[in-house]
This record gives structure tokens, sequence and C-alpha cells, in this order.
């Protein structure tokens, strides 16, 4: 690490225990988390509760869902060394400030987020009229501010979910924003700057920072059938799917509906598997392809074969990691107890001072 006077800025993002993850779900999160663990202090924690808000009648296999996604996350290269891991109800204190943000945080605030009519809309099936499913914000406002992270990496889709997270950060301040903190005042010995700094830190103090979001790239990865990749409609390659499957799964593959016989020239900006080789290809192999397939030097079988290779090389090490750490289940506990530790400890101090705000020591 360099040597750095200022702290290491901090990072805090999360991910809903829903089985285990497909390329889609991996190059729009966990690719880009792995890389921040060496920039910044990371915490990634798995957001069980958030699962309960719309899984509440099948809780069954929570607990193997989880073991899955802390799997996904160590052999996608989450360090436990470099960062921390850990399960959201392992950290009490989430469920805690959720309670303290429901107190002043207004209905309609919650009931404007986008999420929550179209998620109501998609999932028809289950019934989301309830406290919990409406709270999911701020359940995830409490699960952010609680490590007053300065970003957030979160896709499009969560956008408005951070934002939210701000707003509440703002109130919170603006409520309560007249209490000193108690660090600046024990300090300093000298009585006359004692008063100088904490008049100073009151203009500006803020018991909760408003963190940013750290919009991830989240690369256009179509599905075999050409549709986004996605669960719901079957068309999904798993990040820990078999080299020869992947094969498989790319021979099916739909191309450039205009390339019908191997004598027609295609492009590979219309073609979704041109989309996997944007995503998974060295330059090289991109622009064999592009040249290739523009003047019919290539066929779609030769082509779908480089992108296979592409993709398994991605996701070999991926699965040899995955392979041992399933070996050693005592292991994977060990670092989410850990983690759950280290998360605890970091939001402790935070719960303190909201804590003393409220008038709850
Ligand atoms: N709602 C997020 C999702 O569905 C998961 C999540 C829960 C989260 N709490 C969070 C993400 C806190 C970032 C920060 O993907
Ligand atoms: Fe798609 Fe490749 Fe066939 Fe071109 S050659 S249409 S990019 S599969």
């Amino acid at each position: 690490m360099t040597e750095n006077t200022t702290p290491q800025r901090r990072v805090l993002s999360g991910m809903r225990p829903t089985g285990r993850l497909h390329l889609g779900n991996y190059m729009g999160a966990l690719y880009n988390w792995v890389k921040l663990q060496d920039q910044y202090e990371c915490y990634f924690f798995i957001a069980d509760w958030h699962a309960l808000t719309t899984d509440y009648a099948n809780p069954g296999n929570l607990k193997e869902k989880c073991d899955e996604v802390a799997l996904d996350f160590l052999s996608a290269g989450l360090d436990p060394e470099k960062c921390v891991i850990f399960r959201q109800s392992h950290v009490p204190a989430h469920a805690e400030l959720h309670l303290l943000f429901s107190m002043f945080t207004p209905l309609g605030w919650l009931e404007r987020v986008p999420t929550y009519k179209d998620q109501q809309e998609q999932l028809r099936e289950k019934d989301l009229a309830t406290y919990g499913f409406l709270g999911y914000p701020l359940l995830q406002a409490a699960d952010i501010l609680l490590y007053k992270p300065d970003f957030v990496p979160v896709g499009q889709d969560q956008v408005a979910h951070v934002e939210l997270t701000r707003e509440v950060a703002r109130r919170f301040n603006q409520l309560y924003a007249s209490a000193p903190a108690p660090a600046v005042v024990e300090a300093s010995s000298d009585k006359e700057l004692i008063k100088a700094e904490v008049s100073e830190n009151l203009l500006e103090y803020q018991v909760l920072p408003e963190p940013k979001v750290l919009l991830t790239p989240s690369p256009k990865l179509p599905g075999t059938d050409g549709r986004k990749m996605s669960k719901s409609y079957g068309n999904t390659i798993m990040l820990n799917e078999e080299p020869e499957e992947v094969r498989k799964k790319l021979k099916t593959m739909v191309t450039d509906p205009a390339r019908v016989r191997r004598t027609d020239p295609g492009d590979p900006d219309k073609c979704p598997v041109g989309d996997l080789h944007k995503v998974f290809s060295d330059k090289e192999t991109i622009d064999k392809v592009y040249a290739g397939c523009r003047s019919a030097g290539i066929g779609c079988i030769e082509c779908k074969g480089w992108a296979a290779d592409s993709i398994i090389r991605e996701i070999e090490p991926v699965r040899q990691r995955r392979a041992e750490y399933a070996a050693q289940p005592k292991l994977l506990q060990e670092i989410l107890d850990n983690g759950a530790r280290k998360a605890r400890a970091c939001c402790e101090p935070t719960m303190q001072e909201i804590k003393r705000v409220l008038g709850l020591e």
C-alpha cells in the first residue's frame, strides 16, 4: 500500500442472494468490485434481509443461497485479506438503523422510488404490498450510511436507491446537526482552541456524510437468444459453466440475421456473438471478427468458437477458485464470521454517534 496520511477512501456495496451468478451478473458487479478492493477500503455484503422482502414466503434455503453468493464473491477474486465480506443479518446494526430511519422518513419518499411500483408489477405472483417491501430502499440506506462510505458501486438500476440514501442522510443531518462531534472536544486540551474547533465544526458537522454513486460499467451482455442475459429468460451462461457447456451454448446462439448463408457478409455490431467478443476477446481477435464477418471470410461457427475461447479464458480461474473454496466449507464460514466481526467494528462508532444524537445512549 502507498504511504498516505489521508485515510483510504471507503467503498461499500451489497448483493441479494438470488442464487448462482451468470456472466451478466458477474460483469455488471463483481468484476468491478474485484478491481476496487486494491484501491479502496472495501465492504461487500450479502443482503439476506433484502432477499426476504420479496421471498418471505420461501426462506427455506436462504443459508445455502448466501453460501453460494459468498462462494461467487471469493471465486470472482474478492480477497478476504483485502476486503471485508459479510452477511447483512450478521450485523444487527443494519436493522437497528433501519428502524431509527423509519421514524423520520416520509412515506411519500418510499412510495415514489421507481423500483417500488416496477417490482410490484413485475413480481405479480408475490404479494409485495408489505411494510418490509416498501422499506426496502430505507434498509439499503441504513446498510450504506452505517459505514460512511465515500462511494457505493452499483449499476444504473440502483441509482435511485442511493439517491434516497443521500436524502435520508441530509434529513438526518438537518434534524440532528446541532450535536457537536465529541471527538473534537476531547482531542485538544486548550480551552480556547476547543471552542474554535467546535464552532467551526458545527457548520460543517455531518453525522452522516452523503455517499456518491460509483456507476459501475455494465457492458451490454446478450444471452444465447440475443435478448439481455437474464435468469428469467433462461438464456444465461453461468459463471461456473463447464467449458464444454460454454461451447454448446455458444453454438446455439443467434447471430446477425442478415447472415443467412455462409457467403452473406454480416455485421458484428448487429450480432449478439459480436457483443460477446467486444466484452471478452482481445483486440486481435476482435479485428479478425470484424474483417472476417464483413467480408464473409469466416463462418459463424468459427467465430462462435473464438467467442467461447475468450469466455472460457475469463471464467476458468474463477471456476478453479470456486472448486478450491467449495472444498473448504469451514473456511467459508470463517471468512464470513471474520467479515461480520470487522463490519460490526466498523459501524459501531457510527451507531454510537447516532444513538447519542437521538438521546439513546
Ligand atoms: N438493492 C441492491 C440490489 O438489488 C442490493 C443492496 C442492498 C445494496 N443493500 C445495498 C447495494 C447497499 C448497495 C449498497 O442489487
Ligand atoms: Fe456474428 Fe461472428 Fe457470424 Fe459475424 S461471423 S454474424 S459476428 S457470429
